[in-house]
Order: structure tokens, then C-alpha cells, then sequence
């Protein structure tokens, strides 16, 4: 599976791509699976019994394991991320194919079955988030968001990821509906963030101490931070939802958010990221004055021009 000229230009001018039915639904399934069967069999949320998928988790269901996390609306299964079922899933050769399509001629990273997962060490610092990066041999794991309920509704907010890579990818393992808590990205973010960093892939880290607990984890620049703060006031952000299957591609630098869920169906996904074998040298490197430098010769050929029918395709440009 290859992309098309205008997939690659509307990834190139956008920093994400969606690209419908690109997993085998069958995979999906199994993966659904995955999660349920990880559930303790004495939880109050059911399966079969819908009414109980409305969040938050009570606090008989909740976790706080880095490594299968169930608290407030957030349900999040690592251990599983170098399962065969995840790998068959997510480093497809189709995938896989776009991904290298994309990032050029350094091959890709490969993942490891039943390798490291992320979240095995624990979070990077005491209540802090899970590095996705920190031991992981596979995907992120598999994303369930509750539905909210009657929780108030809440403003959009964006990021980027801290950790090293260069392409995500974000996959639907049911169908998920508008409102329903999809990805969110900030299309061209990545254009205007790429330059705010530091460094190409990476970014600065103060460590934690138990005696100096007012500065930890990752460092923005001032740049960046009113960067940031411009984009949530000048850009719409698009909700990539759509069918079991469907992914969206992300670079490295376009911010965004996991959506809130507003319906009453769980939004069920797969995370995961690829690299390059040479990202361990390429993520130290200044911001370049051409960002796409150590990507393909194809994407750095492509002229990023799209069709408005296509823009409309991928959620730009629709009410
Ligand atoms: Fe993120």
C-alpha cells in the first residue's frame, strides 16, 4: 500500500494524515478483545452491559498501574503493546510501507514480540506521566476513552510529545463517531512548532528530586509556549474520527490532544510510534531550515498542494 502524491502533500502541509481502512478490522476485533479480557472479572464496568461504560471509573475498577492505567475517564492497556495480535496490527506491511514511504531511506526501528512495553518502569517521576519512549520495544498499547456523561464540557487544550520519534500513528478498533473523543490535531502546527524547539526529535528534561519538586520533566521554550498559545486561538482543530480500522499519521511536532468523549460509546484506538534507526543521531540535531531534511526524497519533492474535495476528505475546511 502506497500513499498517493496528494496524501503526501496534505501530510507534508498539515503534520497528519488520515488513511481510511488501513487496519484489518479482524485484528481489531482481537485487540477489543485484548482489553476486555485485562479487566478484572470482578469490575462494575461490563462489556455487555452498556449502561456501565459511562465514566469515570468507579473506585472499585480504578488503577493506578503504569502499566494498565483504568482512573477517571482514561483507560490505557501497555502490557500488551508487543503482543503478536498489536504487532500484526499496527507494523503491518502496509503501514509499515506508508511509514518508510514517509520518513525516507533509514529503515525503520522494528518492534520486538513480547519485548519491553511501555510504562514497565514506572511514571517518569512520581505522578507524572509514562514515558512512551522508556523501554518500549512496541506500541504505545491500546486507548479507551469512557464516555464523559454528564461532566461538564471542557475547552480544547494542545501539546506535543516530549519523547523521541518522528511519526505517530493513531488507530480506530471501533467506529468512532463525531464528539466521540478522537485525536485531535491542530492542522500546520507542525510547521510553526518544529522551529521553537531545541532539538529536531527530542527535548531537554530536568530530573526529578524527592528535596526540589517545583521544576520537573520536559522544558518548552518561550517560543514554543506562545506558539502554543496562538494556535488554540487561530486554528480550528480537526477531530479525526471514522470507522474501525481507520488511522491518522501525525509528525512529530503537530500538536494535539486525545478528544473528550461526549457520546455514549467507548472510544476505543491503538498508539503507537515509528523511528528511524538513525533517530538515536538525527534527534539531537537544531531545528533545520528545511524540516524535512531527514525524510524522504519524495516528501521533500512534493509540493504539499491538495485538492479542496481532499482538504474537506480529512476535516479541514467543513463546518
Ligand atoms: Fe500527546
Amino acid at each position: 500500500m502506497k500513499l498517493n502524491t496528494e496524501q503526501v502533500a496534505f501530510f507534508k502541509a498539515n503534520g497528519y494524515l488520515m488513511v481510511p481502512a488501513a487496519m484489518d478490522v479482524q485484528l481489531c476485533a482481537e485487540a477489543q478483545d485484548l482489553m476486555w479480557d485485562a479487566l478484572p472479572a470482578s469490575a462494575r464496568l461490563v462489556r455487555s452491559d452498556k449502561a456501565t461504560h459511562v465514566g469515570p471509573f468507579s473506585q472499585a475498577d480504578e488503577s493506578f498501574d503504569s502499566e494498565h492505567i483504568r482512573a477517571g475517564f482514561r483507560w490505557q492497556l501497555r502490557t500488551v503493546g508487543t503482543s503478536q495480535t498489536l504487532l500484526n496490527l499496527v507494523y503491518s506491511d502496509a503501514i509499515c510501507a506508508m511509514a518508510q514511504q514517509l520518513l525516507g531511506d533509514s529503515p525503520l526501528t522494528r518492534p520486538v514480540l513480547n519485548g519491553g512495553t511501555m510504562g514497565r518502569f514506572g511514571p517518569a517521576w512520581p505522578g507524572g506521566p509514562t514515558d512512551p519512549a522508556q523501554g518500549n520495544e512496541g506500541a504505545r498499547g491500546i486507548y479507551f476513552t469512557l464516555p464523559y456523561g454528564d461532566k461538564a464540557r471542557e475547552p480544547d487544550a494542545c501539546h506535543t510529545d516530549g519523547h523521541p520519534f518522528q511519526l505517530g500513528i493513531v488507530g480506530l478498533l471501533s467506529d468512532v463517531p463525531k464528539d466521540g473523543g478522537a485525536f485531535k490535531v491542530w492542522p500546520k502546527s507542525h510547521q510553526r512548532l518544529y522551529p521553537t524547539f531545541q532539538m529536531q526529535y527530542d527535548q531537554p528534561r530536568v530530573p526529578y528530586y524527592d528535596h526540589l519538586p517545583s521544576h520537573k520533566g520536559i522544558i518548552h521554550s518561550q517560543a514554543y509556549l506562545e506558539e502554543v498559545a496562538k494556535l488554540e486561538q487561530d486554528t480550528q482543530a480537526v477531530e479525526c474520527y471514522g470507522s474501525m480500522g481507520d488511522i491518522v499519521f501525525w509528525h512529530h511536532r503537530t500538536a494535539h490532544m486525545a478528544g473528550h468523549n461526549y457520546t455514549d460509546i467507548i472510544r476505543q484506538a491503538v498508539l503507537a510510534d515509528f523511528w528511524t534507526t538513525d533517530l538515536d543521531s538525527s534527534r539531537l540535531v537544531p531545528p533545520q531550515p528545511n524540516m524535512w531534511a531527514d525524510w524522504s526524497t519524495e516528501i521533500q519533492a512534493n509540493d504539499g498542494t491538495y485538492s479542496a474535495k481532499f482538504a474537506q476528505s480529512q476535516g479541514l475546511g467543513t463546518p
